[in-house]
């Protein structure tokens, strides 16, 4: 039985992230440059974000570069920063006849100003679409997320615009890249490590973590429903007893 089949369309979580993983090995393995992998890596983007509009996921999160990410050779940052730019143009209409919504979070401003420019573009031509929204998280890194919002705090704080007493959960979570979004329910990491890798670390408090050893470029939408049927299976107490839920 297909793992579509397997879902429970009434328990889907509302925020999926991902850790798109393995492009480099997936290209070792085919005796092919690292920039190959990511190259294929295009098409997992395409099959899951279809997948994830398709049965109803709200919101979509891949981890596509992340701050650390600029410590790898030149030419593979200058490669991924091109796949960018022409991925946002040659998707634009898929992403438009499925009525997604284009958003990016992380230090953006810091991109190269044609990937930063294409990107902005991509969101604003996509901005009125409401069936999902699909974030990239671009030059994106927790630990720069949580330090950004702790500065914006202070700086809100001291201009009297917050008291200490304000400063809560919610307020918090307000000040990070992923405000007006729901915590994700279902973090994906693919080619078998089993790590979070400075990923929305504040927002997966409570998110279930599903490891699969698919390298990210054959990564399809069988193996998407499988993360959720798994995801279903699991019981989510939230420091509760099983007999209180
Ligand atoms: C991790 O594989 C992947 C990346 C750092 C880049 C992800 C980029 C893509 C999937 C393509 C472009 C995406 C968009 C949204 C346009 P890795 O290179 O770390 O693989 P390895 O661990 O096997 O070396």
């Amino acid at each position: 039985m297909l793992y579509l089949d397997q879902i429970d369309k009434a328990r889907l979580p509302k925020h999926i992230a991902v850790i798109m993983d393995g492009n480099g090995r997936w290209a070792k393995l085919h005796g092919k440059p690292r920039v190959f992998g990511h190259k294929n890596g295009v098409k997992a983007v395409r099959e899951v974000s279809e997948a994830a509009a398709e049965i109803g996921i709200d919101f979509l999160t891949l981890y596509a570069f992340s701050t650390e990410n600029w410590n790898r050779p030149a030419s593979e940052v200058n490669a991924l920063m091109i796949l960018l730019i022409n991925t946002v143009k040659s998707e634009l209409k898929t992403l438009n006849d499925n009525s997604i919504r284009l958003n990016a979070i992380g230090d953006l401003k810091k991109l190269p100003s044609r990937t930063y420019d294409t990107l902005m573009q991509g969101i604003e031509d996509t901005k009125n679409n409401d069936r999902m929204t699909l974030t990239l998280a671009l030059n994106y890194s927790a630990r720069w997320e949580m330090t950004d919002a702790v500065r914006r705090i202070a700086r809100d704080l001291k201009a009297g615009v917050l008291s200490e007493n304000d400063i809560t959960d919610d307020l918090i979570s307000q000040y990070l890249s992923t405000v007006n979004m729901p915590d994700p329910e279902l973090l994906i990491r693919t080619s078998g490590e089993k790590r979070i890798s400075n990923y929305l670390l504040w927002q997966i408090a409570y998110a279930e973590l599903y490891f699969t050893d698919v390298f990210w470029p054959d990564f399809r939408k069988e193996d998407f429903y499988q993360a959720i049927v798994e995801f279903q299976s699991r019981e989510r107490r939230f420091g509760q007893i099983s007999e209180q839920l």
